[in-house]
């Protein structure tokens, strides 16, 4: 680890600064550009600074601690705003020359030693300062495999260059509609960035056009969605978003073109596809969406060509992997991560085990060979479809899964399964909900080892259970998103013997 020069303050946007507080005379509004001294690093990867006597926060994107940059607000709250970099005056010391040339990586100007430094002690500062806890060990961080190309899903947007052409990449960053054209995507493979590009030589060939983002607004609701997410006044699907998954292990590729309503010659598109890339295309899929929401769920998918399911490999699991379904997407991190999960859980071969937001099934099915039974929960019916296939493939016979919410289901897997020795929790970002805490709590399993992608939800989950009775025992963060500030970590929470 090098030596710590960056003061590590993780302060959490919104938290800390008093939302009552009282307006501040000579607050910015927005579109003001300030020059701002960068005092450290928030947690979720803006810089901080101060304005006036200091208790006016600014978090700023695309800073690091010791920048003095150009910045322009672009959401302004009563005690705090945030701004994003328009020109680094000053490099913080640390700062250093960027690799790849678009959005997407924030922590690329910090070395990387730095960044996994950084992250060791933001999961510390939450769980400390959130989650008022004390007496846990925090082990080292686990550094991920491969710093760059590391993913193996990359969500494109579809939009408009100055000019009017066609884009298929990352949105600017900061809060901006505008998508920025790409031509080496440093997240994918060169196989993955060479999909994404004979799908948009494609696009642009047929002369389609990308949704309209954010516009339209005051129209109402329903005439709103009727206008941005119906078909181009030719008929034609407008296109919103291109989502290419790979098979690290298999060397295979799923590519779904997210539209809006109306046609669009899908199978001529796959046709391209599967002439360029040959045996390494899986699957291609298309969703027709009527969200106005900018994502890639839900709309109706349907199978153009190929495989519905991707094929993918995870330690000793030949696994396939629905368009719906959520996956690790670091696989090579995926592995470790499930390695310390595995540890903490510490089984000898008799446990019952609950695998809570279980995905397609991969922690269960890889702690099956070292417990009695196991019992999966989570909400995508096509990911719990994929689990059991899984299980079948694998040759598992002690996992079962099934679909329902956590919150809901929880209590009625108890009286079906028993009690748990061990429940494995893999939430999404916003954690635990205070009822599936109660739950697990009435479940009273011995172990409780913790998945979690945030570190702030996990702090009060975590207090909550040591209220409870529970210790916390050991925390060890994974490094699954270099050049991201996002933080993946494991914890043990056990009950003390009797
Ligand atoms: C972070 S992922 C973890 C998945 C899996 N453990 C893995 O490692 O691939 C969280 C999962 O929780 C699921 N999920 C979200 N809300 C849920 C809920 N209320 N009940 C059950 N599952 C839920 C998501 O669909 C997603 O598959």
């Amino acid at each position: 680890m090098t030596e710590n020069h960056t003061t590590v303050e993780p302060l959490i946007p919104g938290d800390g600064v008093d939302p009552d507080a009282p307006a501040m005379p000579g607050r910015p509004q927005r579109g003001d550009v300030l020059e701002l001294q960068i005092e450290s690093l928030a947690y979720g990867g803006e810089g901080v600074a101060r304005l006036g006597d200091g208790g006016y926060v600014v978090f700023v994107a695309g800073a690091i601690t010791g920048d003095r940059v150009r910045a322009v607000v672009h959401k302004r709250k009563r005690s705090y705003a945030h701004a994003r970099t328009l020109e680094v005056l000053e490099p913080g010391p640390e700062r250093i020359a960027p690799v790849a040339d678009h959005p997407g990586v924030p922590w690329q100007v910090l070395p990387y030693e730095r960044q996994l430094e950084i992250k060791r002690a933001q999961v510390d500062e939450a769980l400390r300062r959130i989650g008022r806890l004390e007496g846990f060990e925090l082990e080292e961080i686990v550094p991920a495999v491969q710093p760059w190309r590391y993913r193996n899903k990359l969500e494109y947007s579809f939009g408009e260059d100055e000019r009017g052409g066609l884009v298929c990449g990352f949105h600017a960053p900061a809060g901006g509609n505008r998508v920025l054209a790409m031509s080496d995507c440093m997240l994918a493979t060169e196989v993955g960035n060479l999909a994404r590009e004979l799908a948009l030589a494609w696009c642009r060939e047929q002369g389609l056009a990308a949704w309209e983002r954010g516009r339209g607004r005051g129209a109402g609701v329903e005439a709103e969605r009727r206008q941005r997410t119906g078909p181009g006044p030719d008929g034609r699907a407008r296109l919103r978003n291109l989502v290419v998954r790979e098979g690290r292990r298999t060397d295979r590729l799923q590519i779904r073109i997210v539209t809006t309503e109306g046609e669009l010659d899908a199978g001529e598109l796959a046709g391209h596809l599967s002439a360029e890339l040959g045996e390494r295309l899986s699957g291609v899929l298309w969703t027709r969406s009527r969200s106005l929401a900018e994502t890639t769920a839900g709309g109706d998918t349907e199978l153009v060509w190929g495989e519905a399911e991707l094929p993918e490999r995870l330690g000793d699991l030949d696994l396939r992997i629905s368009a719906e379904a959520f996956f690790q997407t670091n696989t090579e991190m995926a592995e470790l991560l499930y390695g310390v999960a595995g540890e903490f859980a510490a089984l000898e071969g008799w446990e019952r085990v609950y695998d809570l937001y279980s995905g397609i099934g991969t922690i269960a099915l890889s702690l099956a060979s070292r417990a009695g039974e196991l019992w999966g929960i989570e909400l995508v019916p096509e990911a719990v479809a994929d689990a059991i296939a899984g299980a079948r493939r694998n040759e598992i016979s002690n996992a079962h899964f099934f679909a329902g919410d956590t919150r809901l289901a929880l209590r009625e897997l108890v009286e079906r399964a028993g009690r748990p020795d061990v429940v494995v929790v893999d939430p999404p970002r916003a954690g635990l909900s205070k009822k599936v805490v109660h739950r697990i709590i009435e479940a009273s399993p011995k172990r409780i080892v913790y998945v979690s992608c945030n570190p702030t939800t996990l702090a009060p989950n975590a207090a909550e259970l040591v209220e409870a009775g529970w210790e916390l025992r050991r925390v060890r963060p994974v490094d699954m998103f270099p050049q991201t500030h996002h933080i993946e970590c494991v914890a043990l929470l056990e009950r003390p013997a009797a």
